[in-house]
């Protein structure tokens, strides 16, 4: 009742809502990786097979329930003002960083026009597009501070529309001016860091940090794009042949943004190994990559499991090891890293190191499968929060293994 009535003092004395979204659109010939596609044909289709390309809410049922989330545990904040902060790395072409005043009253008294604009602002073909060429080809300086931590599209500067930056310096285009930028020379991580390095949440803890793990190691052997790209191999740049000449042959990386889902990078960079020891059975594992398993987003689960079996090959015992994190709100109840106000348990394993986890053998084992697995969310907070999409309930097994104890 209260907050009603100091809002209906609010918007009297507020000037009345104008729009301010439709002015820096991007202009139809570099909306989407559609505009690139005949031109860029094996990086377009890669880049499809990626979670940049889900980043939006319509695409990504994790994210849009998540956002909901908030919302319904936070009555005083408007959906479309959460939209609009996350998007920020989300959907960085958003055409503005901030709600202002003015808007969120209009929002919260369903202003028709701010609602339909808010509308057209977040679901327009740039944005639904995700993390796209447009975003990243597009940066030309990163300034990003990282004591404050990756801010998105706050932590770069697009130059003009039209302009492709990119790691050649003799690239000619017929569709687009092109030039070079440091940041995609090389194999420093200085774009990724843009939206990769760290962030915390409103209470001040951290829910990302893929950046500063990789920061903790003094000798860095590989930047993120080895891995999560491709090393450079002999390629093209573009399938197009201008001025009717062959396309150039240059040394390119894959876009594949590789992840549990699209790659097999889990068994490309990790080892396990299981042997006995006494009465334990004991997996080792290894984490060459430069920063924690799992990194990045703050419910991903890497599960060690280990089933022993008797001489019939039955069943008798199961045992699981879980790589993760819990987080917990004011409460004390378990909720989603971007509401918590700490982090109770981190069992993440880090970058560039090797583990044993132990398991008792059971009376009567004989034998044991053990495996490695992946889950983009933990069982318990999907419910939570009500994600129904499969790709995010499911469970990715990498390696399964059988020992004669
Ligand atoms: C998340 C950021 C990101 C996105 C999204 C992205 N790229 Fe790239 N792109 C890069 C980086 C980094 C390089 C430099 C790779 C290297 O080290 O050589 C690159 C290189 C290129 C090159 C030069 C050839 C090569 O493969 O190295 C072209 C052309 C290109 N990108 C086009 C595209 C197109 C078209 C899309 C959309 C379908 C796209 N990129 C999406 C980051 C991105
Ligand atoms: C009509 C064909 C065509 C279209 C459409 C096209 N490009 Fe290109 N692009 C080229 C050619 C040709 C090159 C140069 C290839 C070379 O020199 O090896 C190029 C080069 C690039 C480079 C490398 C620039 C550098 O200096 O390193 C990037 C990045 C790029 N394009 C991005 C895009 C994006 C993003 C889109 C869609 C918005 C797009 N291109 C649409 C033909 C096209
Ligand atoms: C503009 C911000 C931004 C930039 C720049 C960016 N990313 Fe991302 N990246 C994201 C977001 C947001 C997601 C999560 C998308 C989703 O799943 O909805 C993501 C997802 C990923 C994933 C998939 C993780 C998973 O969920 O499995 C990988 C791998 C990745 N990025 C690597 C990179 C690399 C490597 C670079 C630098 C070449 C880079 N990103 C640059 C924002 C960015
Ligand atoms: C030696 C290879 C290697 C390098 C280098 C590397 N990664 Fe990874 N990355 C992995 C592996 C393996 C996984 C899968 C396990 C996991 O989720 O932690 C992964 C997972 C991720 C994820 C996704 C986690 C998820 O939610 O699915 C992100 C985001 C990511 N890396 C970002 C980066 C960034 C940013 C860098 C550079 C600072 C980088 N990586 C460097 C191997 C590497
Ligand atoms: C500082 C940049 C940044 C901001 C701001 C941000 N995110 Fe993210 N988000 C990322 C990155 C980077 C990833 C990819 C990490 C990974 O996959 O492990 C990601 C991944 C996610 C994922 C996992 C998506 C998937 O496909 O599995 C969810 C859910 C998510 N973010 C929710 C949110 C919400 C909700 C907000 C706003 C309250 C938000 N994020 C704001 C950078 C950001």
């Amino acid at each position: 009742m209260e907050m009603k009535w100091i809002l209906t003092a609010a918007i009297l004395l507020m000037p009345p809502y104008v729009s301010a979204v439709s002015a820096q659109q991007l202009d139809k010939k570099w909306q989407s990786n559609k505009n690139c596609e005949a031109c860029h044909q094996e990086i377009s289709r890669k880049w499809e097979t990626s979670r940049h390309s889900n980043s939006h809410f319509s695409k990504n049922d994790l994210f849009k329930k998540s956002l909901e989330f908030i919302v319904r545990k936070n009555p005083t904040l408007i959906l479309d003002e959460v939209k609009v902060e996350c998007a920020k790395c989300h959907n960085p072409r958003l055409a503005k960083a901030e709600v202002s005043d003015e808007e969120k009253v209009a929002l919260l008294f369903d202003d028709k026009d701010a609602k339909k604009d808010f509308h057209q602002m977040l679901n327009n073909k740039t944005m639904k597009n995700g993390i796209n060429c447009i975003v990243c080809h597009n940066v030309d300086k990163i300034h990003l501070d990282k004591r404050v931590g990756s801010q998105g599209m706050n932590s770069i500067t697009f130059g003009p529309q039209g302009t492709m930056f990119g790691p050649f310096d003799d690239a000619v285009s017929p569709y687009h001016k092109t030039a070079q930028r440091d940041h995609f020379v090389g194999d420093k991580p200085t774009l990724c860091f843009a939206c990769h390095y760290s962030a915390k949440n409103e209470h001040g803890v951290e829910v990302y940090a893929t950046g500063e793990e990789y920061d903790t190691f003094k000798k860095r052997e590989e930047g993120c794009k080895d891995c999560h790209m491709s090393k450079k191999k002999k390629g093209y740049a573009s399938n197009f042949a201008y001025k009717g000449k062959k396309p150039k042959e240059r040394m390119v990386r894959k876009h594949r943004f590789a992840s549990v889902d699209n790659s097999n990078i889990m068994n490309d960079y990790l080892d396990m190994k299981g042997m006995v020891d006494d009465n334990y059975f004991i997996i080792k594992l290894t984490n060459h990559a430069p920063h924690k398993i799992p990194t990045g987003y703050g419910l991903r689960e890497v599960i060690l499991r280990v089933v022993f079996l008797d001489k019939n090959d039955k069943p008798i015992k199961t045992n699981e090891y879980i790589l993760g994190s819990k987080w917990v709100d004011e409460k004390g109840s378990p909720t989603i890293p971007h509401l918590a106000v700490k982090r109770v348990k981190d069992t993440r394993m880090n970058g560039k190191s090797t583990n044993a986890y132990k398991f008792p053998i059971p009376k009567g084992a004989v034998y044991a499968k053990y495996s490695l697995s992946y889950r983009l969310i933990s069982d318990g907070l999907a419910k939570e929060i009500g994600v129904t999409d499969p790709f995010f309930l499911r469970e990715y097994t990498f390696a399964q293994m059988r020992i004669h104890l």
